[in-house]
């Protein structure tokens, strides 16, 4: 029988564990309605523009068995937001130009009824503007840093926690042996998530993190009071984008092309704060990087990619158009594209899991 509607999915900006369970919940739940066909494009919106196109058929074959595995069998980039798209020039330099009606006009020529573009912030701010000029356009929320406070929680959030505090439990026992302070540097961008959760649970002496500029002298107290005849040991966990009282942060372009600013390298600078304001102990760093958004999704991770991933495909047969799926209060429910995008999400310095944290002993800084 021939199939009468097709939906394009796709996954655009930092990859993060969970992005195949969405990939397969769509085509899962769309298998089960017989008039409804689901692709993928390659690199996001890339994967459209290109000449031939890379879109593929999102088979049975090709999707059975994805949510366990980490990465997106989609690929992604930050290098492609139609709206404001790297164009390389002659002498080398970028222009950006904004190629969203030849995009629209391009997906609809392709036959698509729906679009499922599974990503952050960015890349539902893409799906607004695409929405605006007339694209049936479901958004999919996704990132390590849990910043949207569209929703409660994002997939690949409780998996990148889980791996930094795998990594923390053994900084510790190296710390103990060496009588040493332990910095370790976790992800997050301007939210705390990820150093907060993995703090309490590797049960660190001192949490950085970008809601709550640090002073170096009250760090190094922390630390002293730990130590006894130059025997003791610390663990601190580090957000990449904390920073001192009055301070800034360590950041670089990212690549050519990219929108980003790249973060990273606040454990060295913190190291050096803390020689400077005379920590006598020895102080190695951790800069855990990317190996928090590699490899499997967490159980949770797979429950809830998965989730989004049906009811993402249930919005796109309702119709429900310029949605993004959510987390809310134990459930899945959807907020237009416009509340998704308004507000991030950050760490509320009176909120009870800071306060647990203090209650615990682990200083801020503050
Ligand atoms: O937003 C997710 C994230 O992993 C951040 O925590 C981090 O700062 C950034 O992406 C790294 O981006 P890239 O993969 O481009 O280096």
């Amino acid at each position: 029988m021939e199939k009468k509607h097709k939906v394009l999915v796709l996954t655009g900006g930092g990859d993060c564990p969970g992005l195949n369970a969405v990939i397969r919940g769509i085509a899962k739940r769309a298998r089960k309605e017989k008039d409804w066909e689901v692709f993928g494009a390659i690199e996001a919106f890339n994967g459209v523009f290109r000449e031939p196109n890379e879109i593929i058929k999102l088979t049975r074959s090709v999707t059975a068995g994805i949510h366990v595995r980490g990465g997106t069998i989609l690929k992604t980039t930050n290098k492609g937001n139609p709206l404001k798209f790297p164009m390389p020039q002659p002498d080398g330099s970028i222009k950006t130009v904004d190629r969203t009606n030849e995009l629209v006009k391009k997906i609809k020529a392709l036959g698509f009824d729906a679009v499922i573009n599974i990503g952050g912030d960015g890349s539902q701010r893409i799906s607004q503007a695409l929405f605006a000029k007339g694209l049936p356009i479901i958004g999919v929320p996704k990132t390590i840093d849990n910043d949207l406070s569209a929703t409660d929680m994002t997939f690949g959030f409780q998996t990148a926690v889980q791996i930094a505090t795998d990594s923390f439990d053994k900084l510790v026992t190296t710390a103990e042996s060496h009588h040493r302070v332990m910095i370790m540097e976790v992800m997050g961008r301007d939210a705390g998530w990820i150093a907060l959760h993995t703090a309490i649970a590797g049960g660190a002496e001192v949490c950085l993190i970008p809601e709550i500029p640090y002073d170096i002298n009250k760090i190094v107290r922390r630390i002293n009071l730990r130590y006894k005849n130059g025997r003791g040991f610390v663990n601190i966990v580090i957000s990449e984008g904390a920073k001192p009282k009055d301070g800034t942060v360590t950041a670089g372009a990212g690549e050519k092309g990219s929108e980003h600013v790249r973060l990273g390298g606040v454990a060295y600078q913190l190291s050096k704060q803390l020689k400077d304001a005379g920590c006598v102990a020895e102080i190695r760093e951790t800069v855990l990087g990317h190996v928090q958004r590699g490899g499997s999704p967490s159980a949770f991770d797979r429950v809830l990619a998965t989730m989004f991933g049906v009811h993402a495909f249930e919005l796109v047969l309702k119709k429900e158009y310029g949605r993004m799926v959510a987390y809310k209060n134990n459930g899945i429910s959807s907020v237009t594209l416009e509340e998704a995008t308004r507000e991030p999400s950050f760490v509320d310095k009176n909120s009870s899991m800071v306060k647990a944290a203090k209650g615990l002993g682990i200083s801020f800084g503050d």
